[in-house]
């Protein structure tokens, strides 16, 4: 039986202050039973304080993206090696804003799955299909691209201690949720492509659901069988809203 993570991606916001609330709130807050794991993933310059203020708690911790190379010349770049060093256990790789907006390629994303594995990091890979691709029928075969680039590059046995985030780019941050049968959907699809590659891997592996996920819709997705939890922005800024995400899996 797979737990359920409910993530948080903070993307570019906080400060010192608000970070400390939020974390205070929810580490408070955060439900007691183990089958639910809480995740929250900081812009980079405040790691390490939320590594402090988490230390002890239930709440784990994790960047949002990563370089491909282990050190060097790479100005303004991180290695996944200092994640790891700071205490960091996940990093986010792929999210679509990195893809539309820095032009990360399936080949990029699939190096820094790599790289993060490498350092011991559990990569969040996330995929998924525009608005346009979905109107044209295109969304398995989006998906597919994306998680077979990476599954090719590092093979399935790599996926163990990987994390899928499905995460249609028309449902982030638009209010615009896919319906709980709309994500399962692809959910199934995503897992069945990963069982031809390896059945226990396919039926181990977490898969996430992220766009404008909140309190009153999360209880419908995380109640399909293939959805094991959330990526959620908006509603991760605010300790309120993202525990009653993470009360809503822990009631399911
Ligand atoms: P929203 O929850 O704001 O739609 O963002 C989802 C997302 O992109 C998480 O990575």
């Amino acid at each position: 039986m797979r737990n359920t993570l409910i993530a948080g991606n903070w993307k570019m916001n906080g400060s010192t202050s608000a970070n400390a609330e939020l974390v205070s709130g929810i580490n408070a807050g955060a439900p007691a039973t183990d089958s639910v794991e809480l995740l929250v993933c900081p812009p980079f310059p405040y790691l390490a304080a939320v590594l402090a203020d988490t230390a002890g708690s239930k709440v784990a911790v994790g960047a949002q993206n990563v370089s491909a190379h282990e050190s060097g010349a790479f100005t303004g770049e991180v290695a996944p090696s200092m994640l790891a060093d700071l205490g960091c256990e996940y990093v986010i790789v792929g999210h679509s804003e990195r893809r539309t907006l820095y032009g990360e390629t399936s080949v990029d994303v699939a190096a820094k799955f790599k790289a993060a594995l490498g350092a011991g990091l559990r990569p969040i890979l996330c995929i998924g299909e525009t608005l346009e691709e979905r109107e044209a029928g295109q969304t398995e075969a989006v998906v597919d691209e994306q998680l077979d680039a990476v599954i090719e590059s590092v093979g399935i046995a790599n996926f163990a201690t990987a994390v899928i985030a499905y995460e249609p780019v028309w449902a982030i941050g638009t209010g615009m949720t896919a319906t709980p049968e709309q994500a399962q959907d692809v959910h199934a699809h995503i897992r069945s492509r990963l069982a031809k590659h390896d059945a226990a891997i396919a039926e181990s592996t977490q898969i996430l659901y992220g766009g404008s996920m909140k309190g009153e819709n999360a209880a419908g997705l995380l109640a399909k069988a293939d959805i094991d939890g959330g990526l959620i922005g908006g509603a991760s800024l605010q300790a309120a809203d993202f525990l009653a995400i993470a009360n809503a899996a822990a009631q399911g």
